[in-house]
């Protein structure tokens, strides 16, 4: 398959150009004939011209792509070809338009070909039958339409296929009939009919035709509504859906206690597809999800596994309202529906799993993906002004640092006012495609607040710096807290309005009550949230006894670089005793930081020199490690604290990146603590060991990770000690999360027992795909110095396939995320990436787009490894059939 280049295709888009279509659709009645190497899309669209058109004698143009044109009519009149330009996506209908006022309707047959559509965009074709994904411009890939967020219309859908072999037909809404026929060849086949009575953008729409079980529940709403559930997944996997089942029933509740919002809908359908560019996608009433979300089973799916499909489900479910009822005007407003809705799920997780190591994850995922971005070729707003492949800026800038931006209205607002607010955008806006602005005025309007300022944190792309200054002073029994903002590379930058939440920790470790000066006695509470809108400002705290230890950004408040010179024993202090459980783990992440960064400087100058790391540090991992089982503690808190920070966080604190030097440092401080915390580990992981069946609950969920991370530390120490532990934990384990970690440890060594059970691990799960994925991703992110000619290999394996996207995400981005490996010094990994970049862009280009973001910090690494990734760069950028996705991400990359 080839792609081409046209004008049109590198053309780039820009919010400010934004009008109003000229037509719009009321209705759109669809026919899909499924035969066996094409499918026939028989499109009857009632249009009419749109009132705020700014062009009231503007031609219809439609968006069209891979289609092949059989026929066209208006008003049930042949239109000739002189009467319509095919042009590069679209076709221009000009003098056959009836006048000015009147409706009409356009009736399009064409032909399209899914078995061919390797991109997964569009209708296309999957192990079990045919599958679609409309977001954000796949409908113009199935027939023509003004394929914009903001026309929206209601559907009738009707399908025709082969019984036996495609005995499942879906589409978005009601089944309103079904039947047996006989084709015009005489075959016998059948068909259904669906009808959706919601309004809604084309990249809603969704079909399926397929071979599949499905398993049915039903939930009855806050009002009394009942809502037919079902989950249609591969034929002999029902045993793998009730988790996601149960989720689904979870965020219904939830949603409803929480947001007051109940299903709308007669029908929600999720359909498993084991081809799927991303994670899931919301079609309204009718979700299709890539199956690594949908399925689980206890031998097959570990405990994040199990979490992800909490998340996933709740997400599309959330968006029914947050980007279905309520949706996009267009595609710069992408975080208006995915930053609100991420949010929504990280308060469900926090909900349903612990608070505290939810937030922790989602800063941990925040810190190493979203900061490097912002900071990279690819930052963006979070409302982003510009694109070239909207497909690329389903960024971690659009959907995390989103939700971090709708986190921060609702720290402002408070709990309550955030939800006036949500019912006001609702009440507003309900059947409307808006914008970013209509989201903030709706939480301004009903809280009667200003939100003006907040509105930059939409436009401005960076990671803002927070420097803080404290100042006690004794005499006047005052604290000061001097607050600065900047951001970087902008001087002039207006400042933002930044809620910093924070506390003061008195001798003993315990919150100070916070009275500002001036304010009245009676009201201290022990957190506050100040507001820096200036670009500085003091704070003073009154009535101070003691020098405090200052607790800023509690619960990670804003999305900022925190630059703040606090010594390390006030950090080994609230690594202790800090009482908001965000910052206790961010304390000790910090102190982390400070010594790898150190180590690693050390070992650049000189790189013979044996680390020496603080004694201090080891006594307060031993102190987590202590409180962890005993009454209060939490196992999976621990396991956070005593996990250090990844490479790509660090490699953003230092001027020129040494993946060496922060890859020796990172195993020297495990190894040091696996040393010195080596009878503590032992005991703890005997004393973790599993005590009954498998559950995937949040609370032993915690303890397997405990464990694991004990494993970890031991291994460091001493591999051989550690790596029999994990034969042996693998030979035992009765469920995939034990299983899993105790193979992603071996994997890092080469000695037979990794050897052995990554065999064993293979011939078990051959026929398992997720598994499988999870086999390509330990070895593809293995420590292992030769794990490229190990990728390399797997490449050819059988079980690899360029055309399925989980099986590049794991192998090939988990190569690309292998820090040490992926950017060795003589540029074999580059090389390596780009190749793979350029084979996979022929076949699915926006996957190709997400493999090449691994280049996004070329230019922070020294000037060898700087020369080898242009030079991977450039031969990207030189092919000429390079897709307009990745040649953004290139041309960015080099620009
Ligand atoms: N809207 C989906 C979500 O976040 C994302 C998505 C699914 C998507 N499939 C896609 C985005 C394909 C771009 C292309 O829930
Ligand atoms: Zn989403």
């Amino acid at each position: 398959m080839t792609t081409h280049k046209t004008d049109a295709s590198t053309r780039i888009h820009r919010l400010a150009d934004y009008t109003p279509p000229d037509f719009l659709v009321d209705r759109v009645d669809l026919d899909f004939d499924f035969r066996d190497d094409a499918v026939v899309v028989s499109a009857t669209l009632a249009l009419r011209r749109n009132p705020q058109s700014a062009a009231p004698d503007a031609p219809l143009v439609l968006d069209g792509e891979a289609l092949e044109t059989l026929s066209l009519a208006i008003d049930g009149i042949d239109l000739p070809p002189e009467r319509y330009t095919l042009g590069a996506g679209t076709l221009v209908i000009d003098d056959a338009l009836p006048g000015a006022a009147a409706a009409f309707t356009l009736r399009s047959v064409v032909r399209i070909r899914p078995d061919q559509n390797t991109q997964l965009s569009g209708l296309y074709r999957s192990a079990d039958g045919y599958f679609t994904q409309c977001e954000a411009q796949g409908f113009r890939r199935i027939t023509w339409f003004p394929d914009r967020p903001d026309v929206m219309a209601r559907f009738t859908v009707t399908l025709h296929a082969d019984r036996e072999r495609l005995p499942v037909l879906l589409a978005n809404g009601n089944p309103v009939g079904s039947g047996e026929e006989t084709d015009a060849f005489g075959v016998s086949r059948h068909w259904a009919r669906w009808e959706d009575p919601f309004p809604k953008p084309s990249y809603l729409f969704a079909v399926v035709a397929a071979k599949l079980d499905v398993l049915r529940d039903h939930f009855v709403t806050a009002s009394g509504r009942r809502v037919e559930l079902a989950i249609y997944v591969e034929p002999g996997k029902l045993d793998q859906c009730d988790h996601a089942m149960a989720a689904l029933k979870q965020s219904m509740r939830w949603d409803e206690e929480r947001f007051g919002l109940e299903c709308d809908l007669d029908h929600y359908m999720i359909v498993a597809v084991g081809d799927f560019n991303m994670g899931a996608m919301e079609n309204k009433g009718l979700n299709i999800f890539n199956t690594k979300y949908v399925l689980a089973r206890a031998d097959l799916a570990t405990d994040l596994d199990y979490e992800g499909i909490d998340r996933v489900v709740a997400h599309e479910y959330f968006h029914n309202w947050t980007g279905n009822r309520v949706t996009c005007r267009d595609w710069f407003q992408l975080s208006l529906k995915e930053g609100l809705t991420v949010f929504r799920d990280q308060e469900f997780g926090a909900d349903v799993h612990q608070p505290a190591v939810s937030r922790i994850r989602e800063v941990r995922i925040l810190r190493a993906t979203q900061y490097p971005e912002d900071a990279g070729p690819m930052r963006h707003p979070v409302r982003p002004s510009e694109y070239q492949e909207i497909n690329n800026f389903y960024t971690a800038t659009v959907y995390q640092k989103g939700a971090e931006v709708v986190r921060m209205l609702q720290t402002l607002l408070g709990r309550e006012g955030f939800r006036a607010g949500m019912d006001l955008y609702f009440a507003r806006h309900d059947g409307q495609a808006v914008t970013c602005e209509d989201f903030v005025a709706a939480m301004a309007d009903a809280n009667g607040a200003d939100l003006k300022q907040f509105m930059r944190w939409y436009e401005r792309a960076g990671t803002p710096r927070l420097k803080a200054c404290g100042e006690y002073d004794a005499q006047a029994r005052r604290y000061v807290l001097t607050l600065t903002q900047s951001m970087p590379d902008d001087a002039a930058a207006e400042p933002l309005c930044i809620p910093v939440v924070v506390g003061l920790l008195g001798p003993d470790g315990a919150d100070l009550p916070l009275r500002l000066s001036g304010e009245e006695k009676h009201e201290a509470p022990t957190t506050r949230t100040l507001l820096l809108k200036e670009s500085s400002q003091q704070f003073v705290f009154a009535d101070i006894d003691a020098p405090p230890v200052a607790s800023l950004l509690r619960g990670f408040s804003a999305p900022v670089h925190l630059d703040f010179a606090q010594p390390d024993v006030e950090l080994a202090q609230r690594m202790a005793h800090d009482s908001d459980p965000f910052n206790r783990w961010e304390a000790g992440q910090q102190l982390a930081t400070r010594l790898l960064l150190g180590a690693a400087a050390r070992s650049a100058s000189e790189p013979t020199v044996a680390d020496e790391w603080p004694d201090s540090f080891a006594v307060a991992a031993a102190r987590i490690l202590d409180s962890a089982l005993a009454p209060g503690g939490d196992p999976a808190f621990a396991a956070e604290a005593l996990a250090l920070p990844s490479e790509a966080t660090l490699a953003e604190e230092m001027a020129v990146v040494d993946p060496d030097a922060l890859f020796t440092a990172r195993m020297g401080l495990r190894a040091f603590l696996g040393q010195r915390l080596r009878e503590r580990l032992e005991t703890l992981y005997e004393k973790l060991a599993p005590s009954g069946p498998y559950r995937p609950l949040p609370a032993d969920a915690g303890r397997r990770a405990l464990r694991s991370l004990c494993l970890d530390l031991i291994t460091a120490a001493d591999p051989d000690a550690g790596c029999a532990l994990a034969a042996r934990q693998f030979a035992a384990a009765d469920n995939m999360s034990d299983q899993y970690a105790a193979l992603a440890l071996l994997a890092h060594h080469d000695r037979p027992e990794a050897a052995a059970a990554l065999a064993e691990f293979h011939a078990r799960w051959q026929k398992e795909a997720l598994a499988i994925d999870k086999w390509l991703l330990v070895q593809a992110t293995s420590r292992r110095p030769d794990t490229l000619s190990v990728v390399r290999r797997l490449t050819k394996h059988r079980d690899f396939d360029l055309r399925n996207p989980n099986k590049v995400y794991s192998l090939l981005r988990g190569f690309g995320a292998n820090h040490v490996r992926f950017h060795a010094a003589d540029g074999t990994g580059y090389r390596f990436m780009a190749e793979q970049t350029l084979a996979l862009d022929a076949i699915n280009p926006q996957v190709a787009a997400r493999l090449a973001r691994a280049f996004d910090r070329w230019r922070r690494f020294d000037a060898g490894r700087q020369a080898h990734a242009r030079q991977a760069l450039e031969r990207l950028a030189g092919n000429a059939s390079l897709s307009r996705d990745v040649s953004e991400i290139v041309g960015r990359a080099l620009g």
